[in-house]
């Protein structure tokens, strides 16, 4: 028996046990670790980037294929800027380099691309890639791919609360106005759902500034997996861990409609 069906078979029980009514709609993932997993291995950190991207590849594919309908990732933040100039230029050049040679299998996949955060600094050559592939793609409806570059989650909430205060000023709203759907309306993911589950690799238990306002009640899941190490085994073990969590929302338990006994209860 080869390697690979060894691996397949693997994949087969897993999706075995997982309850296709219950995939989450919108996964999010810090994809973390890559360049541990470069050192580890005696290769400068760059490797673990390469590595990176045709994980990602994979894991589009996966999510897809179980019916995910978007995925969310994290590629570089806004604090990512204070690493070494050859790392962030390496970084840059690759996300140019990737779109290039990825966004036409992209397109037939009919999966719509969007890029989430400020891309005011990046190079024109890299924003013309970026708006090439946006405006391709933007017809696409199978699936959603949002790519976060240079975004923080505290940039965007300030962002939000910048753009209401100015409508605000101008008469275009009330302060009385504002609330949770005007500020939704505001954001990069202005009409995406929340994710409903968010992994993250490498072991990392932080968030590192990733989609505050979105993640509020999203199931986290960290996997201790270094991101290039990371497969559709390892997705599929998270989403499986996701559908057997029980999300309460603030409420007592998933049916809500159990009466609340108080007879025995006396407060004193
Ligand atoms: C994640 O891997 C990729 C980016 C932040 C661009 P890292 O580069 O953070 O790898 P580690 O966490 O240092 O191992
Ligand atoms: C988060 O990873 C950012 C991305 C994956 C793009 P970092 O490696 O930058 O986060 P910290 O430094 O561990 O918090
Ligand atoms: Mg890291």
């Amino acid at each position: 028996m080869s390697f690979g069906k060894v691996i397949d078979k693997k994949n087969t029980d897993l999706s075995k046990s997982i309850d296709k009514q219950k995939v989450p709609e919108h996964v999010a993932i810090i994809m973390d670790g890559n360049g541990r997993w470069a050192i580890k291995k005696g290769f400068p950190r760059s490797f673990g980037h390469n590595k990176g991207v045709s994980v990602l590849k994979e894991i589009i594919k996966v999510s897809k294929k179980l019916g995910c309908k978007v995925l969310t990732v994290y590629a570089f933040s806004t604090e990512n800027w204070t690493r070494p100039i050859k790392e962030v230029d390496f970084l840059l050049n690759l996300f140019s380099e990737v779109l290039k040679n990825e966004i036409e299998e992209i397109h037939e996949e009919l999966i719509k691309i969007k890029f989430i955060g400020d891309l005011t600094p990046f190079p024109d050559a890299l924003k013309k890639r970026i708006y090439f592939s946006e405006s391709l793609t933007k017809n696409n409806n199978k699936f959603l791919l949002n790519i976060c570059i240079n975004y923080g989650g505290r940039q965007e909430i300030v962002k939000v609360a910048k753009e209401l205060a100015l409508k605000s000023s101008s008469g275009e709203i009330k302060p009385s106005e504002v609330n949770e759907e005007l500020f939704n309306s505001e954001l990069l993911t202005q009409g995406i759902k929340d994710p409903e589950l968010l992994i993250r690799t490498s072991g990392e238990k932080r968030i590192s500034n990733f989609l505050l306002w979105q993640l509020a009640y999203s199931e986290i899941y960290i996997s201790e997996v270094l991101w290039p190490d990371f497969n559709e085994t390892e997705f599929l073990k998270a989403i499986i861990d996701y559908q057997s969590r029980d999300r309460r929302f603030g409420g007592i338990e998933s049916s809500p409609n159990e009466s609340f006994d108080d007879s025995h209860f006396s407060p004193q």
